[in-house]
C-alpha cells in the first residue's frame, strides 16, 4: 500500500491516508487502498475499534483528486464515483465501530469519508465543507445522503449550496462533529474514546452499529423489527451472561467476544 497506511495498537486499528503533498486527496489508487485497508481491519480479529485519519497537521483529506477528475468522461467519472462509494460503504458498513480523527481540512470527499465513520472528533484547526459547487459539480461520494442524515436538511442544503467551509466549533454546534480538541490532544482523545468502546462487549457493540445503520436506511417499523431480532441474538452470547453477572457481582466484566 502506497497512499494508505495501516497499523494496529493493541485492539485499535489505525487507517491513515498518507498523501500529504496533495493534502491527502483521494485519487483512484487512494480509494482502492482505503477499501482494502477497511476490509483488512474488518477481518483482523484483534481489532475492536478502527480510527481513520490523515497524514500531516494540515489536512484530514482535502477531497477527491481534482487533477485526476478534470480529464474524466462522464462514464469514467461514474466508475470513479463507484470507487468512492465502495470505499465509503465499506467503512460505513464495517461491523466494528469507526472513529474519524479529523486533523485539519475535511473537504468534499474528505468530509464524505469522515461522514462514513460513526463518530467524528476534530482538532481545533479543522475546517469542514463540501465545496464541490465551486467546481461546477456537487458532492458525489455520499455527501448528499450522509451529510443530510447527520446534520439535517437545512444545514446540509446550506453547506452544499454555498460550498462554504465551517470551523470545527461551528461543526460541533450543528452536530457534524462530536467533540473538538487541540490538535496536540487529538490522538489521546480518540484513543481514549476507542478504549472506552473496546472495553464493552464487542458483539453487543457490533450489533448496535448494525441497528443504528438501519435507522438511516429503512423505516421505523423495519428498524424496530431489526433491533428486536438483534437484541434477541445478543442474548445467545456468553458476553451477555458475563456482562450481567459481572454487574450483579459488582466486578468488571471480562468479555470474550463469544
Ligand atoms: N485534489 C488534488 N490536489 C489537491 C486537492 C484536491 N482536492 N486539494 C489540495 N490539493 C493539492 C494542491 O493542488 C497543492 O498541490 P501543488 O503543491 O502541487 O500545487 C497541494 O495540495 C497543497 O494545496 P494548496 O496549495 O491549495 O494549499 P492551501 O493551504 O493554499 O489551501 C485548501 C488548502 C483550502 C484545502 C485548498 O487546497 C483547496 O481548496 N483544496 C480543494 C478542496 C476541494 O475543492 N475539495 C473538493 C474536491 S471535489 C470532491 O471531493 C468531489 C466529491 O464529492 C467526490
Amino acid at each position: 500500500m502506497v497512499f494508505v497506511k495501516r497499523r494496529r495498537e493493541k485492539d485499535i486499528g489505525w487507517i491513515t491516508v498518507d498523501r500529504p503533498d496533495a493534502l491527502n486527496a483521494l485519487n483512484s489508487n487512494v480509494l482502492k487502498e482505503l477499501k482494502v485497508a477497511a476490509d483488512r481491519m474488518a477481518a483482523d480479529e484483534k481489532v475492536s475499534v478502527v480510527i481513520v485519519t490523515g497524514s500531516g497537521e494540515k489536512a484530514f483529506v482535502a477531497g477527491a483528486d481534482i487533477k485526476e477528475m478534470l480529464g474524466k468522461t462522464p462514464l469514467e467519472m461514474r466508475s470513479f464515483t463507484m470507487l468512492g462509494h465502495d470505499a465509503m460503504n465499506t467503512i460505513a458498513r464495517m461491523e466494528k465501530p469507526v472513529i474519524a480523527a479529523v486533523n485539519g481540512y475535511a473537504l468534499g470527499g474528505g468530509l464524505e469519508l469522515a461522514l462514513a465513520c460513526d463518530i467524528r472528533i476534530a482538532s481545533e484547526n479543522t475546517m469542514l465543507g463540501v465545496p464541490e459547487v465551486k467546481l461546477g459539480i456537487f458532492p458525489g461520494f455520499g455527501g448528499t445522503q450522509r451529510l443530510t442524515n447527520v446534520v439535517g436538511k437545512g444545514w446540509a442544503a446550506e453547506m452544499v449550496f454555498t460550498g462554504r467551509m465551517v470551523t470545527a466549533k461551528e461543526a460541533l454546534s450543528m452536530g457534524l462533529v462530536n467533540k473538538v480538541v487541540p490538535l496536540t490532544d487529538l490522538t489521546k482523545e480518540v484513543k481514549g474514546l476507542a478504549g472506552m468502546i473496546a472495553k464493552n462487549g464487542p458483539i453487543g457493540v457490533r450489533l448496535a452499529k448494525s441497528a443504528i445503520n438501519m435507522a438511516l436506511e429503512g423505516s421505523l417499523t423495519d428498524g424496530l423489527a431489526y433491533e428486536r431480532e438483534l437484541v434477541s441474538l445478543a442474548f445467545s452470547t456468553e458476553d451477555k451472561e458475563e456482562g450481567m453477572k459481572a454487574f450483579l457481582e459488582k466486578r468488571k466484566a471480562n468479555f470474550k467476544g463469544k
